[in-house]
């Protein structure tokens, strides 16, 4: 890849920006050179309730620990609420936009506090308390933030499962962290269909009772009216609930260790993982970076695309902007809903000044057309941000020229669930953009790049990108499998964390991601392993083995390529291969659907009888020509075939 057009800091963000050049420099300097310092100073950005005395402990070798501001005390839900009341009680802190452009609601911190008290009561008079698990299965309403916020004000730890995903998927998530208290839907709305969360729910809560977990309550958000089975004595109405509830509620003092969220993440093997984050370091460097990444300012009305379902929802729409007193806006909507302009209606409409949206939304709505776009004002916008996978530089151009006139910076933010927060990005006033690039580490990130023997690169190089410090946002363990943790993130280099992805730094000292260099996927955003969608395959009757790669997609980045070779005597035909497609729907969610099936009369595998999925990827980005050694093939011929019925011809 060779270096793109660079795009200078414009002298009105730099006038604007809380961080410019040198400030930045300064900073990191210092956040490097004495962490405790830095971070000592930075913890003091969210309200203690105990004050911390020490700041980091940090083990990457054997017996792997992470530790922030470890004998303080907080409680992240009064840090998002109670503490704006006095200078900011009237304020909106939550705007909401339906699926309906006719649709909205505008919350303010008086009135989320009321909510989130009455919540907390609910969940208290069920039961429900400090370190149990809540499972949060919604759809984009402010409902749902006040459960991750009631969870959060009790001590509850909740676990948002996206509302995508399918009744398999979300037992299997409830199963894993024995969740035994469920919130709810009746139905969510997405461009303009319904998506029957109830129904779903009480489907998982079936299978997760057959695998030893006995749901004993759902609250149950009534949002669009519609049928759903109700169940005496476990089923409750939110609304009905929450109007008996005291208003008053005081927020447990947390332990900054004690765990905020699982969150649950697809990796090259087995099921997902348990990602878990704890309470005061994950709201210091969610709230830290949401304020100087995207140079936010007191007053700006902020908006994060993302789902609450995904890493992005939690900490950029929820506990960053909330924990700075910003007004947030929650999109229930999809972007080509009415049409492929509502992105920026809503701009329009709500004079939103940050703007956070994933590399697929963009590259889709630049497929629909500038018509869609130029129509709108998009005057107020002041910064817009990108995350979730590698933007193309024709996308970010687009994003920069056509949404920003050329006139607003854009932040292409790299980070993973599994960090908490934004760990590698421009920041407006301060770093000149390269489109493609995710550019320079925030403060205290030391990014380095090694190679397949784990050897340290230097200087501009190619290589996977390890981070060797701890960082307060840091994932602390996967859920109920300390090893598991240990052996995914900090085997592969000794004494690193592994973030899994290929990474390219510049002579500028720019990094470049350039993707999963494991076996997971990333399709429109969506992170996913092979293996999940290899289980999914082989769950069908009719498959015998299965084996899933990723291929260059033009508008979802990544699509999904399966080879399937079926059992004896069954024949590959169209209705088939609806049904398999239709199955992986069925088994993860309609995001995983596969896009393209062959017929596979064999794998090529090694002696060992190791696929090698190296030449399976080259068949289907149809390089072929470049498909390397394949003499350690059991059977060399098995690749003819592939290759002769591949399904990508260019
Ligand atoms: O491969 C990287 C890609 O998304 C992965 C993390 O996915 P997830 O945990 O679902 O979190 C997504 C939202 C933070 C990373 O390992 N990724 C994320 N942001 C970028 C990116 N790749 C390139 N550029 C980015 N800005």
């Amino acid at each position: 890849m060779t270096d793109t057009h660079v795009h200078p800091v414009q002298p009105a963000w730099r006038e604007r920006a809380l961080i410019d050049d040198a400030t930045y420099r300064a900073w990191y300097e210092r956040s490097v050179a004495d962490p405790e310092g830095f971070w000592a100073e930075h913890g003091k950005r969210i309200q203690w309730m105990v004050p911390f005395s020490r700041v980091k402990e940090k083990n990457f070798d054997e017996n792997v620990s992470i530790k922030w501001f470890a004998d303080g005390q907080t409680n992240v839900a009064a840090n998002c609420i109670d503490r704006h009341l006095a200078s900011r009680g009237d304020q909106v802190a939550i705007i909401w936009e339906g699926d309906d452009p006719n649709e909205q609601k505008k919350v303010t911190y008086r009135e989320l506090h009321e909510s989130v008290c009455r919540l907390s009561n609910v969940l208290k008079d069920h039961g429900v308390n400090r370190g149990d698990r809540v499972t949060i299965y919604m759809p984009m309403i402010p409902e749902a933030a006040y459960a991750m916020l009631a969870c959060a004000r009790v001590g509850a730890v909740h676990s948002v499962v996206f509302g995508g995903f399918s009744p398999d998927a979300l037992a299997g998530r409830i199963v894993d962290c024995g969740s035994t208290f469920v919130i709810t839907a009746d139905e969510g709305l997405r461009g303009g269909r319904k998506v029957p969360l109830k129904a779903n729910t009480d489907k998982a809560i079936e299978i997760a009772g057959n695998n030893g977990v006995a749901v004993e309550k759902v609250l149950v958000v009534k949002r669009t009216g519609g049928d759903i089975a109700w169940r005496e004595n476990r089923d409750v109405w939110y609304h009905e609930a929450v109007e008996r509830a005291s208003p008053v509620s005081e927020p447990e003092a947390m332990n900054a260790e004690d765990p905020l969220f699982i969150l649950y993440t697809s990796g090259s093997t087995g099921k997902p993982k348990g990602v878990l984050h704890t309470t005061a370091g994950y709201l210091v460097y969610a709230s830290m970076t949401h304020q100087y990444v995207f140079d936010y300012h007191d007053g700006d009305i902020y908006w994060c695309t993302a789902d609450v379902g995904w890493v992005t929802g939690h900490s950029y729409i929820v506990y960053g902007p909330l924990a700075n007193g910003a007004t947030t806006l929650m999109f229930e909507g999809v972007p080509n809903y009415p049409d492929a302009g509502r992105l920026w209606q809503v701009v329009d409409k709500h004079q939103v000044n940050i703007f956070y949206t994933a590399p697929t939304a963009i590259r889709a709505l630049m497929g629909a057309g500038d018509a869609h776009v130029t129509k709108s004002s998009r005057a107020s916008l002041k910064v817009l941000g990108s995350v979730g996978e590698p933007i193309n530089p024709e996308a970010w151009e687009w994003y920069f020229n056509v949404v920003g006139g050329g006139k607003v910076p854009v932040v292409d933010t790299w980070w993973q669930t599994e960090t908490g927060g934004i760990l590698i990005t421009p920041l407006p006033g301060a770093t000149d953009l390269k489109p493609g690039s995710a550019t320079r580490p925030f403060f205290g990130i030391k990014p380095q790049l090694v190679d397949n023997d784990g050897q340290v690169l230097e200087g501009a190089a190619d290589g996977n990108l390890c981070i060797t410090d701890s960082w307060p946002g840091q994932m602390r363990t996967v859920y109920g499998d300390h090893e598991r943790f240990v052996q995914t993130y900090f085997s592969t280099y000794k004494g690193k964390y592994f973030t899994g992805d290929g990474c390219r730094r510049d002579a500028d000292g720019y990094y470049w991601i350039t993707g999963r260099v494991d076996d997971v996927l990333n399709v429109s955003g969506h992170r996913m392993g092979t293996a999940e969608v290899e289980s999914a395959l082989v769950s069908h009757d009719a498959v015998s083995e299965a084996a899933v790669v990723g291929y260059p997609h033009d508008i979802k980045g990544q699509g999904i390529y399966c080879y399937v070779t079926l059992m004896n005597g069954i024949e590959g035909t169209e209705d088939l291969r609806k049904e398999l497609v239709a199955h992986v729907r069925k088994e993860i969610g309609p995001f995983a659907s596969p896009d393209k099936i062959q017929w596979a009369p064999g794998l090529p595998k090694t002696r060992s009888g190791k696929i090698m999925r190296r030449i399976l990827r080259k068949i289907a980005e149809d390089e072929f020509g470049a498909l390397g050694d394949t003499s350690t093939l059991a059977d060399p011929a098995v690749v003819d075939d592939l290759v002769a019925n591949r399904q990508n011809k260019k």
